[in-house]
């Protein structure tokens, strides 16, 4: 199993892949296959992007993933690729796909979108892959889903959940929910159950999750009657963010919502009490790492977060599947590894009723993909490439994530 490359590495297939791009690839490594072979693939989109992937020859079905394995969404990145290995070493187990061996090569994007669009192109011009699976973050998703619906690369993304990654193209899945739904589970869960009329929203506006989900809260919950007193934002990596509490403070919010990822929430949630506010902080999945405790510690005991899954489910396949995982990484799966895991098993499922390795076959067999039975709950892709499903409403209690509630869509 191929892990991730140096930076260095990255940058040569960045030179190679910007100055020839597929031909040069395809010219080098063979010769006579044509890249063009893939006849009714997808309309290309965006510019200079423009590159069928090549005829799929592989011995093995290789999958490709780009995920953050290090920078401040690090758990994104690890915790997806451990549930994507599990998955497969089950698959394999079971006799692997179309009978041959799924293998996965998984490049690391750092975290940063420009990157995650190069990692991409080098997984289809240069490591061949199959099919991708990726990313977690929607910024990202967003930056590398127009080079796969270009080449004709069926994506699955496991967890992104703003709206516009599956709008990118016919190519593009996702077996998560969208944020329109998180949003209300959100400002529902504020209103009705810690009472809150009054809320403040930060949003982190270098992410378009952040950006989107916000907004969706917002809506909700003045629909439901309640008041947005005061909306701030900040920028992913920021370490500072007095100016924006103590505006809010001054608002006396009930609830304070903070749509970002675990880095920034753990910041803000110890600044935030440092000004002595005892508000209920409220989440989104992004805040779902074993580090949200480690970076936020006392002050984000307590608050809640939205997310895909609960490791205490009784249901036997949730439990099956956490009591592996453990064994195999001795830690409790966070949503990440639920939602890589039914990713890579469902993008596998497709590849195997496709019955060939024909990308437009794959494509047309994930569309057509209903109630397979995920650990995140069953899975109906639906005509706009996303997935409908729960989501969960967990508390933070020590180290751990404590299962609140379900809400059904
Ligand atoms: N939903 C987030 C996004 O779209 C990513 C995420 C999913 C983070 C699940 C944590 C857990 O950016």
């Amino acid at each position: 199993m191929r892990t991730f490359t140096s930076s260095q590495k990255i940058f040569n297939t960045l030179f190679f892949t910007s100055l020839a791009g597929a031909t040069l690839l395809v010219g080098c490594k063979e010769p006579a296959a044509p890249n063009t072979a893939n006849s009714n693939a997808a309309p290309t989109s965006g510019g200079g992007d423009s590159m069928k992937a090549k005829v799929y020859e592989g011995a093995d079905i290789l999958l490709g993933e780009y995920g953050s394995m290090t920078g401040s969404t690090a758990t994104f990145g690890k915790s997806s690729h451990n549930g994507i290995k599990m998955a497969l070493d089950e698959i394999n187990a079971a006799g692997g796909v179309l009978k041959k061996q799924v293998k996965v090569t998984a490049l690391d994007d750092k975290g940063v979108a420009d990157e995650a669009a190069t990692v991409v192109k080098r997984l289809i011009t240069q490591e061949n892959v199959l099919v991708i699976l990726g990313e977690v973050a929607s910024s990202r998703s967003l930056a590398a889903a127009p080079i796969c619906q270009s080449a004709g690369v069926p994506m699955i993304s496991p967890s992104s959940t703003n709206p516009a990654v599956t709008e990118k193209g016919d190519f593009i899945f996702r077996t998560c929910f969208i944020d329109p739904f998180q949003g209300t589970v959100g400002a529902k869960f504020a209103k009705e159950t810690l009472k809150a009329s009054k809320a403040a929203v930060l949003t982190d506006v270098k992410n378009d999750y952040s950006v989107g989900l916000a907004k969706f809260f917002e809506e909700e919950f003045i629909k439901n009657g309640g008041q947005i007193v005061a909306k701030s934002s900040y920028s992913e990596g920021d370490k500072d963010f007095h100016t924006q509490l103590t505006g809010i403070k001054g608002k006396s919010p009930d609830v304070i919502y903070i749509p970002g990822y675990y880095t920034d929430a753990g910041n803000i949630a110890i600044q935030a009490r440092s000004l002595g506010m005892k508000q209920p902080l409220l989440g989104g999945d992004g805040w779902d790492s074993e580090k949200l405790t480690t970076i936020g510690k006392g002050a984000v005991q307590g608050s809640y977060f939205s997310s895909h899954y609960s490791p205490e489910s009784k249901d036997p396949r949730v439990m099956k599947f956490v009591a592996d995982y453990k064994k195999n990484y001795g830690a409790t799966p966070d949503s990440l590894a639920a939602c890589a895991y039914d990713a890579a098993k469902l993008m596998c499922d497709a590849i195997e009723r496709a019955g060939s390795t024909d990308r437009d076959k794959i494509r047309d067999a994930i569309a057509a993909t209903k109630d397979f039975p995920g650990v995140t709950g069953n899975i109906t892709i639906d005509a706009k490439r996303n997935a409908i499903k729960p989501a969960v409403m967990l508390q933070v209690k020590g180290n751990e994530f404590k299962y609140v509630a379900t809400v059904n869509p």
